[in-house]
Formats: structure tokens, sequence, C-alpha cells
């Protein structure tokens, strides 16, 4: 057994995306606060974001246009009360970061506003194509100013603990150590689970750690089965799956098929701007059509003044492979890329877990729908995360008896900690299309042990390896549960919306039946 080492601080945050920073940032100087991270902030999938950050401030835009483009992107599923917070309180976010000294890309009269899938407008504000990292590092170096906020890196989430009341902290794993973190709350922003998948945008380690923890803990799951593949990712010879940027076709790139061909135009009257869904589902049957392989994303027509400015960040890595932006077509396949489900929250990022909030991708507010609208999620991130951190400062605590952690923790050796096999069968059958008959099949062998990992270990692999069992089977059971198509949830044995069946959120609680 395990000796846990115990630390108290007031609140804890676990993820340093860009939910996890601002929340920190947000909270009351006043509180001690733990802020973790499983790697270092650098490893988020803030970092990576490259589009930007979706907010209505254009001189011909309106919240009612951003929130009217959320909810017809979001096909009936929005929740709309919390549409209407992210939209309208876009703006201050705005400030908020540039307050901390983020600046952003800037045209003449004002901030440049690039144009994504699914907008009316040119909407997304950006810093070039790398606008996560500058966004990341910003809130970074304001973290690292402020004398409450301790930040633990290398620290692994590995449960929370609850009791009668709610709440009472969590254990995390650093440098092979267990230590309690005796916390009057914590704040869930441990990003998605994309990374579950073979081919993500995200890292392998965005296994939805995080979420798994708080379904054990007994927090309410929503829309687990709604995940959004991003349609063109390279392939690079390192095998690394890289992101195309969405700003790219919002500037005019094209697809093409391996004739050389567009093919969009015949597909949606939006073409290349189609909503992701539609532009991934277009791919795979273009790839089909041409007896397989990826299909191609000409950016050629841009230039390679504005390829190499606006576009930098892309333009470099592709060059590191040989090919250049403004010379060659690169060939692109959907990768998974941004999931909407995860844990249930109210407008102020509370659970159903007292003391137990959520925030950024790890949190379902609602507000994607049954698919997020581009360049939505950082802002997401902004707006929840300071409404979490409002809501905990206005919440009054009562000191507390010091809290205990009630079980021993067993590390568990020579577990395989990539799950090469999980990943597969997830992306063979619950990616961009889905099937009734394979996502069952799929469930059982998961349900019957397929993936090999054992259960009630406490090693950083191995729990980030059950955690991955878990959230498969949850993703499997509620697309089997989605009997239709709706958004980035396809069902090609049901391919039409169901209105009168499926309008509802599906919710999973541990030890309850899905519904
Ligand atoms: C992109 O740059 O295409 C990604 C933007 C997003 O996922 O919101």
């Amino acid at each position: 057994p395990e000796k846990l080492e115990r630390i108290t601080c007031d609140i804890a945050v676990v993820g340093a995306g860009i939910a996890g920073m601002t929340a920190a940032l947000s909270l009351d100087p006043g509180l001690e606060v733990a802020l973790l991270s499983k790697a270092s902030f650098t490893a988020s999938s803030t970092y990576k974001a490259q589009g930007g950050i979706a907010v209505a401030v254009g001189a011909d835009d309106s919240a009612a246009d951003h929130i009217a483009d959320t909810l017809r992107v979001g096909q009936g599923m929005c929740r709309e009360e919390a549409v209407h917070v992210l939209v309208r309180e876009g703006p201050a976010a705005l400030e908020y970061l540039q307050s901390l000294g983020a600046a952003f890309t800037r045209a003449p009269g004002g901030l440049d506003l690039t144009r994504e899938a699914g907008h009316s407008r040119r909407r997304v504000v950006h810093y070039h194509d790398h606008t996560g990292r500058h966004i990341a590092e910003t809130l970074a170096a304001a973290a690292a100013r402020r004398g409450n906020i301790e930040l633990l890196d290398d620290s692994f989430l590995v449960d929370i603990i609850t009791d009668r009341d709610g709440c009472r902290g969590c254990v995390v794993e650093q440098g092979g150590r267990l230590l309690y973190l005796d916390a009057a709350a914590v704040v869930v922003a441990t990003g998605g689970y994309s990374g579950l998948f073979l081919r993500s945008t995200n890292e392998a380690s965005a296994g939805g750690d995080g979420i798994a923890a708080a379904y054990r803990a007994g927090a309410a799951l929503a829309d687990m089965e709604f995940v959004q593949f991003h349609p063109t990712a390279a392939t690079l010879p390192s095998g690394k799956v890289f992101l195309l940027t969405e700003a790219l076709r919002g500037e005019g790139a094209v697809l093409l098929n391996r004739q050389g061909e567009r093919f969009m135009a015949a597909c949606h009257p939006d073409g290349e701007l189609a909503p992701r869904d539609e532009v991934a589902r277009a791919i795979l049957r273009e790839s089909a059509r041409q007896g397989g392989g990826p299909v191609y994303l000409d950016a050629t027509r841009l230039g390679r003044r504005h390829l190499t400015e606006r576009f930098r960040h892309v333009y470099g890595e592709l060059a590191k492979s040989g090919w250049f932006l403004d010379r060659d077509a690169i060939p692109v396949l959907p990768a998974a890329h941004y999931t909407i489900g995860g844990i249930k929250t109210d407008l102020w990022g509370r659970s159903t877990v007292p003391s137990l909030y959520a925030c950024g991708e790890a949190a379902a507010t609602g507000v994607h729908g049954a698919n997020r609208l581009a360049s939505n999620s950082l802002l997401e991130g902004v707006v929840f995360a300071r409404r979490t951190a409002a809501h905990i400062n206005g919440s009054r605590r009562a000191p507390r008896p010091a809290g205990r952690f009630p079980a021993d923790a067993q590390v568990a050796a020579g577990v395989r900690p990539d799950l090469p096999d999980l990943r597969a069968r997830l992306e063979a059958v619950a990616g961009v299309v889905r099937r009734g008959e394979e996502l069952a099949a799929a469930l059982a062998w998961l349900r019957a042990g397929g993936a090999g990992v054992p259960v009630g270990a406490a090693d950083r692999h191995a729990c980030h390896a059950v955690n991955a069992c878990q959230l498969a089977e949850l993703l499997l059971a509620a697309a089997l549960l989605r009997a239709e198509s709706r958004g980035a949830h396809y069902r090609e044995d049901y391919p039409a919306r169901n209105d009168g069946e499926f309008s509802n959120h599906t919710l999973q609680q541990w030890g309850r039946k899905a519904v």
C-alpha cells in the first residue's frame, strides 16, 4: 500500500490549459490555489490551438448573429441560455486576455478577424496561426506572477475524493509519489478525450482523465457520443497527425481530389466552409470514390507572402517535411479534434457533485450542442472559467475538519500505456461514420476485457489506461443509444435527425442507467 502525503490548499485546479489557468487567475487572491498540470502547460490542447477565439466584435457583427450561428451549427441541441452567456460575455473575456498582455493580430482599424466554417461573419480573433500558444504563454506568465497560485507540473489526477458533503479534494501522482490534496473545491479543467482515437489532432495523452475521475466520483456526464472530427489533418512523414487550420479554407484554400478536381461545391452550398461534419464526411466519400487515400488541401492561391506571414506556424511545420504551402497541395484526412461531451455543468461550472466544478473541454455546458462552431472553444474556456471562479469566490466556505483519504492505493506494473488496440478499435467504429452493429460489437469486446487493462491500479500509466477504457465504454454506449444522425454524430444505420426521440442530451452517471 502507498503512503499518501497530505497537502492542504483552498482550491485545487486540475489542468493548465486556457480554462484551468483562467480559473486559477480569476480566483480570489486570498485563496491558496494549487494549479496542477499533467505535464506542463505547453502540452495542453490550448497550446496547440491554431485558429483563434470567436468574439462578436466586428463592425458588421452582433451578439445576435453569433448566437444564431452557434445555435444553427449545434443542430437543435445547444443549451440556449449557455450560448447567450458564452456570446454576451465574449467581449469581456477578450478584454480580460488583453489586460493580461495578449496582443492579437491587428489589421488597419482594429483586430484582424478571420473566417471559419459555420460563421456568417469574419469573427475569429487570432494571433497569426498559433493563437493557443500565445494565450497559454500569456496566462502562464500571469500565473507565475501570482503569489497565491502554486504551479504543480508533472501532477497526474488519480481520483477525486468525496464524502457525504461533496468533493473533498483529489489524489495526484507526482514523480512516483501519491499526494492527497485536501481542498474545499476541485476544478476539473483537464480537457477532452480526442486522444483516445488513433488519428487525433490532440496528444495521445488527451485521454479525458479528469472526466473519468469525475465520473467515478459520481458526477453526471453529458453528450459523450459527440466527438468533433477536424476535416483537414495531415499525416507528416514522421507519422504525427498535424492540423491544417480551418482559417486556411476561411482565407480561400480549397479541397481537391486525387484528380485535382474540387468536390465540395457539389456537396454543400457553403463548399469548403460547410460545417465540419459535412466536410469530414464529404472527404471520406471522395476518398472512397477515388479508391482510398487522402484528398488534398490546396492553399497555393493564397500566395507565399500571405502564407508565410499569416500561417507561419503551419507553413514552418510543413516545410520541415519538405511540403510548401505556396507550392504543394497537402494530403489531408479527418482526425478526432474536440470532444463536446464531458462533465455536465450549470452556468457556473458546477457539476452534479457539490464543490466539484468543471470548465473548458472537460465540461459539457451545452454551448456546442451537437456540433461546435469553430473557435467557440477557447471562448468557452475563458468565459466559463471566469464564472466558475466567480461562483467559488462568492461561496461561503465553512472551515472543515481535515479530510481522510479512505482507500489504500496499489501501484500496478506492466500495463501498456498507449492502448493501441483500443485506439484502433475506436477509430474504426466510432469515427466520422458509425454503425450500430459495430458499436455494439466494440462495446461487448471492451466489456469482456478486450483492451487487456487491469482495474484498481494507481500507477499513472495504469490509471490512464483504466480511464481510457472507462471513457471508451461511455462513448460507445452513448453512440449506440443515439439512434439518429445529428451534427458530429453520424449513424449510417440511422442517417436522419430524429427530433421526436433524440433532442435530449445523453446523460451517464455511475450506477445509473444511461438516458
Ligand atoms: C482550426 O484552427 O481549424 C481549429 C479551430 C477550432 O477547432 O475551433
